[in-house]
C-alpha cells in the first residue's frame, strides 16, 4: 500500500506532481538540492491552490490541509528514507538521473518504488548503476506540465516489474483522478510527446512558410483538430470520418508536408536571438512582464475548466 512519498526537484514539473498528491491526502516529502528553491517553493504551491479554490475546483478549506501534508527537505536521506513511492523530476541530464537513483538504492528501504518523470530518457540508461532487484521496482511516470491540473500520466509497462506491482502503480494514480497510459515499449517520448512533436512539426512548418499569421494557426488548431481532440482520440476520430477518406486523404498531403527529422530552423533562429516565449518577452507572441502572471494565470484558468467539462465524458 503506498503512502509516502516522496517527490524530487520543486522546479516547474516536481512542485505540481508533489501538490497533487498532497491534494488527495498522501503525506508528500519534496526535495530539492537548490535551498533556496526549497525555501520559496511553498508561495508556488500555494498560488497554484488558490487559483484551484477561486475557479470552483477545490473548496478554499483544501488549501491549508493540503499544505499541511507537504514536508520540504533539502537533505536527500531524510525526504527519502521511509517512503513508499519516489518520483524524482530533477534535470533531463542522464548522469544526474544515474546518479540519483544509484543514491536512493543505497538509502531506500527494498520495497520503495523509484519513478522518473523524464521526458525522453530510456529507462534501461537510467537504471544503470541501480541494482538487478531494486530494477523490479523501477518504472517513468510521464506527467503533462501543470502535472496538478493535466490529467494524463503515461506509465512504462516494459516488463521489467512485476504485474502485480505494475497494477499497485495504475491504482495510486486512479486514487488522484488521473487518467493513465500503459507505455509497453522503452521509446523515446514514450506516446503523448510523440503525438505532439508530429503537430508541432507542421505548425512550425506553416509559419515558416508564411502560410498563416501564428494567431490563425493557433486558432485553426484550437477550433479545428484539438476541439475534437479534446473530447476523441485520433483513432475515433479516423473511425468516425471513414478510414477510406483518410486514406486518401494522407496520400494527398503526408507527401507535401514537412518531414524535417530535426527541430525547425525558425524554432533555432528564436532561440539564438534569445526569444524563448513568455520567459524572455517574446517568442510567437509578445509579453509585456506587466501582464505576464494574469497571462500565465489565464492559461491554467482555462486548462481548470477543461479539467471541469471533461468530468462529463471521463472514464
Ligand atoms: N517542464 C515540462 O513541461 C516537463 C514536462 C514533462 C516532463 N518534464 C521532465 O521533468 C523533469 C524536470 O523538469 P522541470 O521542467 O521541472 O525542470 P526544472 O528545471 O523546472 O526543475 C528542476 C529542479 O530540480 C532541482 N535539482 C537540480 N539538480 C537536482 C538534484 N540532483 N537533486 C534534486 N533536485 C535537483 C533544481 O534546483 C530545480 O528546482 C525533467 O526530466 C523534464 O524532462 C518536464
Amino acid at each position: 500500500m503506498i503512502n509516502k512519498i516522496a517527490v524530487l526537484g520543486a522546479g516547474t514539473m516536481g512542485h505540481s506532481i508533489a501538490e497533487n498528491f498532497a491534494l488527495y491526502g498522501f503525506n508528500v516529502n519534496l526535495y530539492d538540492a537548490n535551498k533556496e528553491r526549497i525555501g520559496s517553493v511553498e508561495n508556488d504551491i500555494r498560488a497554484d491552490l488558490v487559483l484551484l479554490a477561486e475557479e470552483g475546483f477545490i473548496e478554499a478549506d483544501i488549501i491549508e490541509k493540503t499544505l499541511a501534508n507537504l514536508h520540504y527537505y533539502s537533505d536527500l536521506e531524510e525526504a527519502v528514507y521511509d517512503r513508499d513511492f519516489i518520483t524524482e523530476a530533477i534535470p533531463e541530464i542522464m548522469e544526474l538521473k544515474q546518479q540519483t537513483f544509484k543514491q536512493l538504492d543505497e538509502i531506500c528501504p527494498s520495497y520503495t518504488i523509484f519513478a522518473s518523470n523524464t521526458s525522453s530518457l530510456p529507462l534501461s540508461d537510467m537504471w544503470k548503476l541501480v541494482s538487478e532487484k531494486r530494477r523490479e521496482r523501477m518504472m517513468i511516470t510521464h506527467y503533462y506540465n501543470p502535472a496538478h491540473i493535466m490529467p494524463i500520466v503515461e506509465l512504462s509497462h516494459f516488463g521489467n516489474m512485476p504485474e502485480v506491482i505494475y497494477q499497485e502503480i495504475e491504482e495510486l494514480f486512479k486514487s488522484i483522478d488521473k487518467q493513465y497510459v500503459k507505455v509497453n515499449k522503452d521509446v523515446p517520448g514514450l506516446v503523448a510527446n510523440r503525438i505532439q512533436q508530429g503537430v508541432a512539426r507542421e505548425v512550425f512548418s506553416l509559419i515558416e512558410q508564411g502560410i498563416a499569421d501564428p494567431e490563425d494557426i493557433d486558432k485553426a488548431l484550437m477550433f479545428g483538430p484539438a476541439f475534437r481532440y479534446a473530447t476523441s482520440g485520433q483513432l475515433e476520430v479516423a473511425d468516425m470520418g471513414g478510414l477510406d477518406i483518410w486514406c486518401t486523404v494522407g496520400d494527398n498531403l503526408l507527401a507535401v508536408m514537412d518531414n524535417r527529422k530535426e527541430a525547425n530552423p525558425l524554432l533555432k533562429e528564436n532561440v539564438l536571438q534569445g526569444k524563448l516565449g513568455a520567459k524572455s518577452g517574446e517568442g510567437f507572441y509578445k509579453y509585456d512582464p506587466e501582464t505576464l502572471t494574469q497571462k500565465r494565470n489565464n492559461f491554467n484558468k482555462r486548462l481548470i475548466h477543461q479539467l471541469k467539462a471533461s468530468k462529463f465524458y471521463m472514464k
